[in-house]
């Protein structure tokens, strides 16, 4: 193979650009296909069954947190923490929950129950509509 035979460092980095880009739609369709319940609403919301959300505890849906603090009653927050504005990890029965520093919020209101985080999550508004849940 002579010199003018060999690829170019051009051609080899777009053909790996290339096939780094095939690997993520793959691996990307793969990942977003799993078994949540979440589905986004017609009018840009996350949807959910008010079944999945316990009494005194609450779940993540999409890009929020809904909680239901008392039978009957929901309440929703964005779900990214205000302390650097990265997503919270969980939701017990006692908080929702920002494992990446420590910071916790209420279920009930969304205030700093523990920080570093010094500010509440943003609220979000939850339309009860039958069994199902519409958060935006
Ligand atoms: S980003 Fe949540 S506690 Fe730091």
């Amino acid at each position: 193979m002579t010199a003018q035979q060999l690829p170019t460092r051009r051609t080899v980095l777009n053909s790996a650009g290339i096939a780094a880009v095939t690997l993520c739609l793959g691996g990307c369709a793969a990942a977003t296909s799993g078994t949540s319940s979440t589905t986004s609403g017609s009018s840009g919301g996350n949807t959910v069954k008010a079944a999945e959300i316990p009494v005194g505890g609450g779940k993540i849906v999409g890009s929020f947190v809904v909680t239901q603090p008392k039978e009957g009653s929901y309440e929703a927050f964005s779900y990214l923490c205000t302390h650097q504005n990265l997503p919270v990890q969980e939701v017990t029965d006692a908080a929702i929950v920002c494992g990446r520093h420590g910071s916790s919020f209420s279920l009930a209101d969304g205030t700093v129950l523990t920080g570093p985080a010094t500010t509440a999550l943003a609220k979000a508004t939850v339309t009860v509509d039958g069994d199902t849940l519409t958060i935006s």
